[in-house]
């Protein structure tokens, strides 16, 4: 064999465990021996050839049980063993419509029978359907869509457009953001850890606090003044991994009007908030806002296929018309993930999941005030919009605890990229009456213990009549 980087008996090694995966992949039940083999070569493979720091930090093997995925459903991922967790946490907002949603499934099936990715030169249908629905379903008069394959690259594609309509190179975004870890994308997002070795990525990139319009306000008369002119400001409507942060009433509205009196684009990252999660398709349909970009991901693709996208209106995205390769990427609007992301809206539309985000929101943020109420050193505020909720702790310690404990006792949420501190309800907006309540019982369970651990009440001291005297 004409390998010449390695020998035989390593070929013959890597032809008997690719060998294996197809044998073990197609199978409904595995063995006790495939399961051993699939643990071990898991956990080995993360330790030498993924990052071993990753094992340090996952709930999933900070206890004595390694939970290694293995199968989803409706609201809840299956490990290998078979054990069962309620999915509180929703990919951090992948499974808007369940996981594996019948109806995606088979639109993704049946164009992987016929075509798995695009030629590259002719026309695609389901590229061209999937633009045309996202005209009809986003606010204004978004008509034009880029497709990339996940949020950074929609943030990423976003701010070139707006540089080149605006022929500006600054932005101004928001303290705690989140927007993406590519070059662009990272200098909008606020977290001090994941840009500090990256510096000075765009230098022009200035960051105010989130939901302080008279913040923004200051920021864009200053900019101005000194010439710096700002090409789009960039946020999301409710931060998501900022720690599910919702701004004041009137701050959205401000900055819309703030980014016209300057000129400035206003890009709004839906990546986690779009696709119903906060109760509306969009979440700045709560202020009746309407960005000049919208940016998509995670739940576009019907929670079975990645894609992300940028949105926007015909005077913006002239400047593509007549060098439409001035942005351009191999994978992105490829047909398995265009249909997947068709069926994900014709599912979100059809089970009114919108509405459904709304109604089980107010059901959940109802249980969790209670509970806060009960445990207010424990749980420091609860908060959010639809089922896109946030409950904060007095530390990331116990933050990591509570979630460990629910993990134990099989429900899955998680902390925020910036900390443990605040969980994430986040759950499939399919999410059930009867999950929501029997997870619910478990959080209290785990409350009390944690609770108990860290506020132990004070029994009070009965002193003697001598003492006393
Ligand atoms: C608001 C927002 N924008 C962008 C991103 C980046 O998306 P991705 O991780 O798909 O690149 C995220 C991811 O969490 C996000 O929450």
């Amino acid at each position: 064999m004409a390998i010449s980087f390695f020998s035989d008996q390593k070929v013959q090694e890597i032809l008997k465990e690719t060998q294996r995966v197809l044998e073990v992949l197609p199978k409904e039940e595995l063995s006790q021996e495939d399961k051993e083999w699939i643990h071990k070569t898991t956990l080995e493979a993360y330790e030498k050839n993924i990052n071993p720091g990753i094992l340090e930090y996952r709930k999933s093997v900070s206890t004595e049980y390694t939970a290694i995925e293995w199968s989803d459903y409706g609201n809840a991922f299956t490990d290998i063993n078979g054990r069962k967790y309620i999915d509180l946490l929703g990919g951090f907002g992948i499974y808007n419509v369940g996981h594996r949603h019948p109806k995606v499934i088979k639109a993704v099936l049946d164009q992987l029978k016929r075509q798995a990715l695009h030629s590259q030169e002719l026309l695609e249908p389901f590229r061209a359907i999937l633009a045309k629905l996202l005209a009809d379903l986003t606010p204004g008069d978004m008509e034009f869509s880029f497709f990339g394959n996940s949020g950074t690259e929609a943030v990423e594609g976003a701010m070139k457009l707006a540089i080149l309509h605006t022929g500006r190179k600054s932005f101004i975004a928001a303290v705690n953001g989140y927007h993406g870890k590519t070059m662009g994308a990272l200098s909008a997002t606020a977290k001090a850890r994941f840009r500090q070795p990256f510096l000075p990525i765009l230098p022009d990139c200035y960051h105010t606090p989130f939901g302080d319009a008279d913040a923004m306000e200051d920021m864009l008369k200053s900019a101005d003044m000194v010439g710096n002119d700002i090409a789009a400001v960039i946020l999301e409507p409710i931060q998501g991994e900022g720690g599910i942060n919702v701004p004041p009433d009137d701050y959205l509205p401000r900055v819309r009007d703030l980014c016209d009196r300057y000129g400035a684009l206003l890009i709004m990252d839906e990546v986690q908030t779009g696709m119903g999660r906060t109760g509306k398709m969009f979440a700045c349909e709560h202020w009746n806002v309407i960005p000049d970009i919208l940016c998509l991901g995670k739940a576009l693709g019907g929670g079975v296929m990645p894609i992300g996208a940028f949105i926007s209106n015909r005077s913006i995205w002239e400047h593509l018309f007549a060098e439409p390769w001035l942005h351009s990427t191999t994978f992105g609007g490829n047909p398995l993930a265009c249909v997947a992301a068709i069926a994900g809206i014709h599912v979100l539309l059809e089970e009114k999941l919108p509405e459904r985000a709304e109604r089980m929101g107010n059901y959940v943020m109802q249980k969790l005030k209670s509970l806060r109420r009960r445990f207010p050193k424990l749980c420091v505020d609860v908060r959010g919009k639809g089922l896109m909720i946030g409950i904060e702790f007095p530390s990331d310690e116990i933050g990591f605890e509570i979630a460990r404990g629910l993990f134990d006792a099989e429900v899955l949420v998680a902390g925020t990229l910036f900390n443990a501190k605040t969980l994430r309800i986040e759950p499939p907006l399919t999410i059930t009456q009867q999950e929501i309540d029997k997870a619910m019982l478990v959080m209290e369970k785990v409350f009390k213990e944690v609770n108990a651990k860290y506020f132990p009440e004070k029994v009070p001291v009965r002193r003697t009549i001598t003492e006393r005297s």
